[in-house]
């Protein structure tokens, strides 16, 4: 019993990072790189879509707020990530720190819970990304048969001479146009073709190099950010010739709360905060390239927070430019950003939009699979996985097969799987992580460890603590169904850590001699 709880001592860790030689990753990362890499895979399917629906449902235009709770709320486990990746700069992240601090059951569990972040997150972008693909090639005329436009359930209308996805919104419209949906030819999607091909070509992207991946990803982070700052400039300066406009729309500030909780008022802010919360997903995965960063100590904490306060920034901007152009209850829609900029008059404002959230996904993809395939890499190293996810190719060095594997994985959980199921496992596998890195940086200052830390953790225990407190109030504001998946998920690790694992662990065996 006691095995379960044996840690891997920050010296061997540390030393293990240090290694060099054809088995391990290049590095190669600055500064600046690992900010894009924090904004690469921060900005994503939450602002370009689900700020709308947020909004519509839950906050009116005090998605603002929403958006500075959720900030703040991340900016605790922010801190804590930031010690810990200057402490213990390593690719297994909170997996690695799992293991320091709490022992190598604890961190069995945190590594295979990062598949619901990584891997299910990427298929999450994966699935918004060929929503947005599809859009764009509608408006060019190019049609894709609906069998292959989405996953299986997603329900197809024959609408205008136009294959349209059925939507509430679209219910809305054919009911506004007195049209019958049952009198309409429909059919029904059984693979998502977009989102299969997404992952397979980030898949290829990866498995060539680092440098490679990131440098794509420093392209894309800086035409997605461009989007955003031209989306701001151009709604901006419609507001300030229409101010009464915009007013309006902006009043009433909070919408009454409707009797519900969650539906609007304080409640309804709270509410949305939860579900925004996800549009922050991804500053943490900045801490996954520490194996391949120059200057880890130095430059992990300016990673991290750096590209969590740039993105904190922007959303708000986004989110206040968004709700004065449009009213609230009018924003839930499939691409509420591109709705909102056709209303200045911008022609080529929607199709620029659309553009930049298909660069946005597809650097989230390319961030998320990449923190997944350097997790594999870490638990094969420690012999909790078999060696073949830990085998660098001899040119490229990366982890090849782990990448090919997961990525064949990932794809088909995209094609098949509707993104409403996923993305809430996504958030609630993502603040189990945080509330075990917070409660790490706690016992790792409690031990009094000694190990030097470039970044320190302001007010321990408060930041730590705070950020477990608001980590599980953010769980507990999902669904129960998304409980029972954790947990079915995570039976299924303990099954593979007690056939595999357990038997392999390398700390065990160092034990057992
Ligand atoms: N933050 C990422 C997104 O919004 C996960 O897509």
């Amino acid at each position: 019993m006691a095995g379960l709880f044996a840690t891997k001592s920050l010296t061997a860790i540390l030393e293990e990072a240090q290694e060099t030689g054809d088995q391990t990753l290049r590095r190669a990362l600055g500064p600046g790189h690992l900010i894009a890499l924090g904004i690469g895979s921060i900005i994503g399917t939450g602002i370009f879509v689900l700020t709308g629906t947020a909004s519509a449902h839950h906050a009116g235009p005090a998605i603002m707020l929403s958006f500075i709770l959720a900030g703040v709320a991340c900016v605790f486990a922010g801190l804590c990530y930031a010690e810990f990746a200057s402490m213990i700069p390593v690719s297994g992240s909170a997996y690695t720190y799992g293991y320091a601090t709490f022992g190598e059951f604890v961190a069995w569990i945190i590594g295979w819970d990062l598949v619901l972040e990584y891997g299910l997150g990427a298929a999450t972008v994966a699935s918004g990304w060929s929503g947005y693909v599809l859009s764009l090639l509608q408006d060019f005329g190019i049609l894709l048969p609906p069998r292959l436009a989405g996953a299986p359930g997603t329900v197809f209308l024959l609408y205008k001479g136009h294959w349209e996805r059925s939507t509430a919104q679209l219910q809305k419209a054919l009911e506004f146009s007195h049209v019958d949906p049952a009198g309409l030819p429909h059919q029904y999607a059984s693979f998502n073709l977009f989102g299969f091909i997404g992952v397979l070509l980030v898949t290829a992207v990866l498995v060539v190099g680092i440098k490679e991946s990131v440098t794509l990803n420093s392209v894309v982070v800086i035409i997605k950010l461009c989007v955003l700052l031209i989306f701001i400039g151009i709604g901006a300066n419609y507001i300030m010739g229409h101010r009464p406009e915009a007013v309006a729309n902006w009043t009433p500030f909070l919408p009454a709360n409707t009797g519900h909780f969650g539906d609007f008022g304080w409640s309804g802010i709270a509410r949305a905060a939860g579900i925004i919360f996800f549009a922050y997903i991804g500053f943490d995965q900045v801490s996954m390239a520490a194996q391949e960063s120059k200057n880890p100590t130095r430059d992990m904490p300016i990673g991290i927070l750096g590209s969590l306060a740039i993105c904190t920034v922007i959303y708000i901007l986004v989110t206040a430019v968004l709700t004065g152009l449009v009213k609230y209850t009018s924003l839930d829609a499939p691409a509420p950003i591109a709705a909102a900029i056709e209303i200045t008059g911008v022609s080529w404002g929607s199709r620029l939009v659309k553009l930049g959230a298909i660069c946005g996904l597809s650097s989230a993809m390319v961030v998320t699979l990449l923190g997944q395939s350097r997790i594999f890499f870490s638990m094969s190293r420690d012999g909790l996985l078999p060696k073949w996810a830990s085998v660098v190719h001899p040119r490229f060095r990366t982890p090849y097969i782990s990448t090919i594997v997961i990525g064949l994985c990932v794809a088909s959980v995209a094609a098949l799987t509707p993104i409403n199921v996923i993305s809430e496992l996504v958030s609630i596998g993502t603040l189990l992580a945080f509330i075990i890195v917070c409660g790490g940086v706690w016992i790792l200052r409690r031990r009094g460890s000694a190990v030097p830390r470039s970044f320190v953790a302001p007010w321990v225990p408060f930041t730590p603590l705070t950020g477990i407190v608001i980590s599980l109030l953010m769980m507990m504001s999902l669904g129960w169904e998304s409980w029972a998946r954790l947990f079915i998920w995570l039976g299924i690790g303990l099954i593979i850590y007690f056939a595999y694992g357990r038997k392999h662990s390398k700390v065990q065996l160092r034990n057992a001699d």
